[in-house]
Order: structure tokens, then C-alpha cells, then sequence
């Protein structure tokens, strides 16, 4: 019986929401954070994102994952499985069928801002896996960390290169508060995007049947619904690009015209002007030495460093060492 649990009440996301949304927009450079792509539009978008010819990320993830799941599984021997960012929850079921290999017996939570995706994933996958154990949470994996509870034969997996999303500046405290959630000797398992040449990483991010840009704009629809704003989505234009020195892509949205919008929900009334930027992502790519550089003082080392033949994309077993954690 899947058993969802969700962590943030629809008022309470509302009003964080409605707080970041009028922070982020009256900030200089305006932005906007990432997590709000994914409402229902936005989780199928990116669903078809993950099978865009110029997409390699998933597919040489998922592909990864088939050849390393039994090698994690031995290393880590967990008896439960924490999926933060959970999304579809396809790939979690690769290591769910790696434990059953190896004879045993697990429970799996699945963590994730989107409720009606960790309500279908946990009952998708405990229809395909009756004998595992599914528990959904919902929340930010940034805030609401501490519900998962403490660890102790714990793996947890934070897949699709989604650290990627955070500023490098903020990754090491990010990982000091996953290392909160494990006990000693738990792991972490995380996928990385890979530096690689521009042509490349910018394809992904310029698909050329415009999905990519539909996700983008699409931060704007759910803007509109959930604040009561009025963003003329046409009006902004889909912009992505590599900035090596920083090595993220970052996306934004370019207003193609001087225009007003209010959100009422948040108290907002801005003007842009045509030419006008939000910056809705990053997404970083790594490299195994500016990956390394993270972990110092965040009580995870890095155990294994898996990566396919043409250094695409990486997945990195972490584990949670005894020693005491940087402050929060
Ligand atoms: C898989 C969530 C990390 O940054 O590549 C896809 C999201 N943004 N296309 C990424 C995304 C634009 C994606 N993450």
C-alpha cells in the first residue's frame, strides 16, 4: 500500500510561494527559482524534455544506472531507498530490481515538490514491486529535508543532474543537510551533468522542437494561475545559453516587448521593458575535481565515480562519514 505523506499544506505553498515569486521578481537581475517549472504542465514537459534527440542526459543516465545498479547496491547494501526529486520514478525502479537481485528486502520513499507525482509513482511502483515498501513525502528538498527522518541503512539518490539547479555556492550546505538525513556508513548516490563542448550542452537547452522553450515559458502559466498574475506568456522569448567561466547554462526569458504585469496573489505590479531578462535556471556542469571541491566538511566523501565511455554524464557514490558536520 503506497503511503503518501504530504509535507507542505497548499496554503503554506501558496504563501512561500507567493514570498519567493515577489522576491525573486524584484531582485536585480529578476529571476525566478526553478522548482516552479514543475507544476503538471511543466513535470510533462519535462517528461518530454527526457526524450528530446539533443537530450542525452537521461538516456545515458538510465544507461549508466543499468550497468553500476548492482555494483551500488553491493557497496551501499541498503535496506532503504530516499529518491529526492523523484519526478516519474522510473529510474528508482532499476535500483529497486538490483536490491531484489541481490536478495533484499527493502522500504522506499519518495521525495518530491510535485504531489500528483509522487502519488503516481508510489502507486505505480507498488503495483510493480509488491513486495517493497513505498512511502511519498512532498516538500522542498532544500527546506523540508528533516521529514525524511534519521537514516541508518539508508541510499539516498538524487538523480537527473537537479544539483546541477543549484548554485555551486550553495551545494556544500545542500549536502551537509542530506548528510544530516544518513547515519554513518549510508550513502548518497548523485548524477551530474558533465563538462563537454558548447555545441553540445547548448543543443540540449535549444531542442529544435521547442519543448525546452515551452517548459520555460511555462514558469509564466503557473505563475499566473497560482498568483492570479497576468503574464502574456507570447511576450517572452526562450533564451539559453553556456557561460563557460561559471560553466552552468543558464535560461531566461526575454520580454520581446515593454510590458505590465500584476500578480495580486503576491502584490506585485512591474513593468518590463522589451529587451527585459528573467532568469528562470542553471543547470552546472561538473567536472570530477570542481565536483570533488564540494564535499570537503560536508561529511559525505566520495566513494566511486561511475561515468559512460564518452564522460557525458556522471553518477557519484557518496558516503556519509564519522566526523562532525559544517554548521548549517
Ligand atoms: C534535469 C532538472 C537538472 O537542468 O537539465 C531541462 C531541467 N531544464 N531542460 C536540467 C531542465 C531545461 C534539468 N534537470
Amino acid at each position: 500500500m503506497a503511503n503518501a505523506i504530504h509535507v507542505l499544506k497548499t496554503s503554506r505553498a501558496v504563501a512561500s510561494m507567493a514570498d519567493e515569486v515577489r522576491r525573486a521578481l524584484t531582485a536585480r537581475p529578476r529571476w525566478l527559482p526553478c522548482k516552479y517549472f514543475y507544476d503538471n504542465r511543466g513535470s510533462e514537459l519535462f517528461e518530454q524534455i527526457t526524450q528530446l534527440p539533443e537530450y542525452y542526459q537521461t538516456r545515458t543516465e538510465v544507461a549508466l544506472l543499468a550497468r553500476i545498479s548492482d555494483d551500488v547496491v553491493a557497496r551501499a547494501a541498503p535496506r532503504e531507498l530516499v529518491e529526492l526529486g523523484s519526478g516519474a520514478g522510473r529510474k528508482i525502479g532499476m535500483l529497486l530490481e538490483a536490491s531484489a537481485r541481490a536478495g533484499r528486502a527493502i522500504r522506499l520513499v519518495l521525495f518530491d515538490i510535485n504531489p500528483l507525482f509522487v502519488d503516481a509513482s508510489a502507486r505505480r511502483i507498488a503495483a510493480q514491486f509488491p513486495g517493497v515498501d513505498v512511502h511519498g513525502l512532498t516538500g522542498d528538498f532544500f527546506n523540508d529535508l528533516a521529514t525524511l527522518g534519521p537514516g541508518g541503512g539508508r541510499l539516498a539518490v538524487f538523480l537527473a543532474g537537479t544539483i546541477g539547479n543549484l548554485h555551486p555556492d550553495d551545494v556544500p550546505r545542500f549536502l551537509s543537510r542530506i548528510a544530516r538525513q544518513l547515519e554513518p556508513d549510508d550513502a548518497l548516490l548523485v548524477g551530474l551533468d558533465l563538462v563537454k563542448d558548447t555545441v553540445r550542452l547548448e543543443a540540449a537547452y535549444n531542442d529544435a522542437a521547442g519543448v525546452t522553450a515551452e517548459f520555460n515559458r511555462n514558469i509564466l502559466r503557473h505563475v499566473n494561475r497560482v498568483l492570479d498574475a497576468d503574464f502574456d506568456v507570447d511576450a517572452w522569448e526562450h533564451v539559453a545559453f553556456y557561460d563557460h567561466a561559471r560553466a552552468w547554462i543558464e535560461m531566461r526569458l526575454r520580454a520581446t516587448r515593454n510590458c505590465r504585469v500584476r500578480a495580486r496573489g503576491a502584490g506585485l505590479d512591474l513593468r518590463f521593458r522589451a529587451g527585459e531578462e528573467i532568469s528562470t535556471e542553471i543547470s552546472c556542469k561538473y567536472t570530477r575535481p570542481s565536483f570533488e571541491r564540494m564535499l570537503p566538511r560536508t561529511g559525505l566523501m566520495l566513494e566511486q565515480w561511475y561515468s559512460d565511455d564518452k564522460q557525458m554524464f556522471a553518477l557519484t557514490l557518496l558516503r556519509r562519514v564519522r566526523m562532525a558536520l559544517r554548521p548549517v
